[in-house]
């Protein structure tokens, strides 16, 4: 009975359609129609066409296709496309720096004489994959929209579309908009565990699902920031289980810090409440349910607002996402201090266990007088992974690297090697001479992007755009003069990969794809072809191209050449037969690896890393070391790869380097996390999660895993204090190891993974201790009487510095300058540990 004088009865659907008073105006607004000859109105909207270029810049290295229109398509903005066969881009001059939309339209205009659903739709910012290799083929939708937010944070915005190899790609509008920064805060609840996140600046988001409960659709016109919320009834568990309320629009009482902006008052205005099931228990949840990609992790923004009570504290109800309480007896009235206010509370959160379902659901809370919840609108929107994608593999599997046929014998092979701010870089500069040579043709006058600062080498760079001007032949300006490694022809590559057949494909990348090519001799390499890209980061790029040739190691993987012919941008690496450690720990089919090849392998890492920190004059921190970042060679030797978000180290007078946080998740240093300083050792830290993940064969994020066991780091390190490792390793090892050798290699990776960065081993260290956890292995026999604590002081003793010459080493004799190295350490560490030996 007193349920039934809750539920509002009259739906109240008198809206009328009027902009909030002072509504935002976005500094930036580009509304394009690709491919149209006309200005297109769209939701009350003008889209002008991409040939009307005054503040953006369309740029193709092949010829687009400006395709004919459709009248059948039911809505003007999807009647026209432009069609890319090779990679291209739109550059969008940026006034405020920020946040923005990014909003793309795509319909495979049937008419268009290409097989357009067919075509893969690739789409990436410089450091963002927003879309990876969707196609129509197979879905039985016809039209794409896609809403995103980044965070532009230089005076451009680049959105490149990435055809497939002989396949072609195509979009057919898009928007660029401001989005005002306090829409969306650095800062939300994490659910599992509870705990505050912060780093929402740092990501690109993706609008998964925007509803509006129990109201009615609401177009861009009807918001003020162009979003589109829809009815969520499709969306309830059980239909019955709510009912929807309202009030009128004008009742709605913004308060400070909340505005028409964050939701508009019509979404406020109406609800679902709990229904009427006529049951006899009034204790019942209204659920949502909604299908997301668990490899990912959601932002849920949850809009409510009291619109059902008569009076103050009458209300009080509990939120669950998933099968977390999100928040526990929510009282709205005392939360805003009135009825009818709008409040939202945003939560970090994924797929419920073993699933690729989300609930939200709302229940009355035991205490309150009166059984009643109730949602008023709901945002889910997907965080960007470690590697920066929106779309592709789950965060653990770094740069989008496609794990190639479990079955192949050649394997899976070396990924993406470099990492972004190199393949950015050489573009540019690629990019650059592209244009310079097509200038004549092209119909854009010339643009500010010209100047460009070349490292150390301006001369040759004034020169060089002189001479690519006026002969339209020169070629790009060659890095030669530097020292980089040797310089390939456009040809060797082709002649090495077969034309980059799709059959040698090692792995796709948000920044390329990456071939398993063969040199004139024989010599098996990677070969990355990046995709185009602004002229950002070129200074970024010399840098790094600079470290990378200068680091020379055993255990690191080399940079064999480069091509940057015909606007190409093109690294060649060494080839890694055995390809990603990860893929010999679980995923594949690959055979199961001994003790002691794991303990091998992580001694190689180890020292890899500890000569990045240590032996450059300068010491490097990698910032993304991962399973899938450890490559294994034909003899199974570890070489570190990826340095792609590599920074130089504090210099002496510092302790840190502040800088924005990237890396993977599930590998992290929480400490990073929290307060943005990188140190070497942050890079020990994932070295631990790495050390979990060897020991235990599992990804060190498993969202599918019951929540204490999601994350390895926590779930091995519960196990290491109650020294019970042996309960969650791979099975495949129980009663292999040596219970000496897994006890100093849990104790090491539990050092390492120690909260604060002071309390872990140096690299140095951890190698010590691996080297030693292997020694307790292969005499493991001789040691039973021996007392080990009593060699345990070895891990005090500094390592000779490395030699840090940095010698361009011709390649084809390359790889193995640190053995001298590796011998004087072994001499010493088997005098100091070898129990047989003392
Ligand atoms: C399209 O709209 C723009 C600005 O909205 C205007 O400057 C331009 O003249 C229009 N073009 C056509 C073909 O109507
Ligand atoms: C955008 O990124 C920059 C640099 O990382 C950061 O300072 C800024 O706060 C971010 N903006 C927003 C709205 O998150
Ligand atoms: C509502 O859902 C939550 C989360 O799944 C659950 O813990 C709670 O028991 C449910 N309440 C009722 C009354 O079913």
């Amino acid at each position: 009975m007193m349920r039934m004088s809750l539920v509002i009865a009259v739906v109240f659907f008198g809206f009328i359609v009027h902009g909030s008073s002072a509504a935002f105006n976005p500094v930036d607004s580009f509304l394009i129609a690709c491919g149209s000859s006309q200005n297109v109105s769209f939701q009350g909207q003008a889209f002008v066409p991409d040939s009307f270029q005054s503040s953006f810049l369309l740029k193709s290295e092949g010829d687009t296709v400006f395709s004919a229109t459709d009248f059948s398509a039911p809505s003007p903005i999807y009647r026209s496309l432009r069609i890319f066969t090779e990679p291209s881009s739109y550059e969008f001059d940026i006034r405020q720096k920020g946040r923005h939309w990014v909003r793309l339209y795509f319909h495979p205009l049937p008419n268009s004489g290409h097989d357009l659903r067919s075509a893969p739709l690739t789409v990436v910012t410089e450091n963002f994959v927003l879309l990876n290799n969707f196609t129509f083929k197979n879905q039985n939708q016809s039209y794409l929209f896609k809403e995103y937010i980044v965070n532009v944070t230089s005076d451009s915005l680049s959105i490149n579309f990435v055809p497939s190899n002989n396949s072609i790609t195509f979009v057919n509008a898009i928007e660029v908009v401001s989005v005002p920064d306090y829409l969306i805060p650095d800062q939300a609840l994490d659910l599992s565990p509870a705990t505050p996140f912060s780093g929402l600046s740092e990501v690109a988001l993706e609008t998964i699902y925007r509803l509006n409960m129990g109201g009615p659709l609401l177009t861009p016109q009807n918001d003020t920031l162009g979003r589109t919320w829809e009815n969520d009834v499709k969306y309830l568990h059980v239909n019955s289980s709510a009912v929807n309320v309202s009030a009128s629009p004008g009742t709605i009482k913004y308060p400070p810090g909340v505005t028409a902006e964050t939701a508009p008052n019509l979404v406020y205005a109406t609800a679902e409440a709990m229904g009427n099931p006529n049951v006899a228990n009034l204790n019942f949840n209204v659920t949502w349910v909604f299908s997301v990609d668990p490899s990912f992790v959601y932002l849920v923004r949850l809009h409510f607002c009291d619109i059902v009570s008569m009076a103050m504290n009458d209300l009080v109800f509990n939120v669950y996402i998933n099968s977390d309480i999100a928040i526990a007896s929510l009282d709205l009235s005392s939360k805003t201090g009135g009825l009818a206010v709008p409040y939202y509370k945003d939560f970090i959160s994924n797929s419920s266990t073993n699933s690729s379902t989300m609930y939200v659901s709302v229940g009355p809370d035991v205490m309150a007088n009166t059984a009643n919840a109730i949602l008023n609108g709901l945002e889910i929107m997907k965080i960007s992974n470690g590697a920066g994608s929106l779309d592709g593999p789950s965060p653990v599997d770094g740069f989008l690297l496609k794990s190639r046929s479990k079955k192949s014998k050649t394997g899976i092979v070396i990924g993406s090697v470099v990492g972004a701010a190199v393949a950015m870089g050489f573009m540019a500069l690629c990019w650059w001479c592209f244009m310079a040579r097509k200038s004549k043709t092209s119909t854009h006058p010339s643009h500010p992007w010209l100047s460009l600062p070349l490292y150390g080498n301006s001369q040759t760079m004034t020169k060089g755009s002189t001479i690519s001007q006026k002969s339209g032949t020169a070629s790009c300006v060659s890095l030669a003069s530097t020292n980089l490694g040797r310089l390939f022809t456009f040809q060797e590559i082709m002649d090495a990969t077969n034309k980059f057949d799709e059959s040698l494909l090692l792995g796709v990348g948000g920044f390329g794809k990456v071939y398993k090519g063969t040199l004139d001799d024989g010599i098996y390499v990677a070969i990355k072809r990046g995709n185009p890209r602004s002229e950002q980061g070129l200074a970024e790029f010399h840098t790094e191209i600079e470290m990378l040739s200068k680091l020379r190691h055993r255990h690191l993987v080399s940079l064999i050449g480069y091509c940057d012919e015909r606007s190409e941008m093109v690294l060649v690496y060494e080839y890694m037969a055995n390809g990603p450690l990860r893929s010999h720990l679980y995923g594949t089919e690959l055979p199961s690896l001994s003790w002691k090849q794991r303990l091998e392998i992580c001694i190689g890492a180890a020292r890899g890393l500890h000569y990045l920190h240590t032996g450059a004059a300068q010491s490097i921190i990698h910032r993304d070391v991962k399973t899938t970042n450890i490559l294994l060679d034909e003899n199974f030797v570890a070489k570190v790869a990826d340095f792609g978000l590599s920074k130089t180290g504090p210099s002496l007078d510092q302790t840190h380097v502040s800088t924005a946080v990237k890396g993977s998740f599930g590998y992290l240093d929480p400490e990073y996390f929290r307060r943005q300083q990188l140190t070497e050792k942050s890079d020990v830290y994932s070295f631990g999660v790495v050390l979990m993940e060897v020991l235990c064969s599992r990804p060190a994020l498993n969202p599918v895993l019951p929540r204490e066991q999601v994350n390895i780091a926590e779930w091995a390190m519960t196990w290491q204090k109650k020294g019970m490792l042996d309960h969650i390793m791979d099975p495949a090892l129980v009663g292999k190891i040596s219970p000496a050798s897994l006890r100093k290699f849990g104790e090491t990776a539990e050092k390492c993974l120690a909260e604060q960065g002071v309390d872990r081993p140096t690299m140095g260290d951890v190698l010590w201790n691996l080297e030693y956890a292997l020694q307790l292995e292969e005499t493991s026999s001789a040691l039973t009487d021996i007392d080990e604590n009593s060699t345990n002081h070895i891990a005090d003793i500094p390592l000779q510095p490395f030699d840090n010459s940095i010698n361009m080493i011709d390649v084809a004799h390359s790889g193995t300058d640190d053995d001298a190295e590796d011998v004087t350490t072994s001499a010493v560490f088997s005098q100091l540990v070898n129990p047989r030996g003392r």
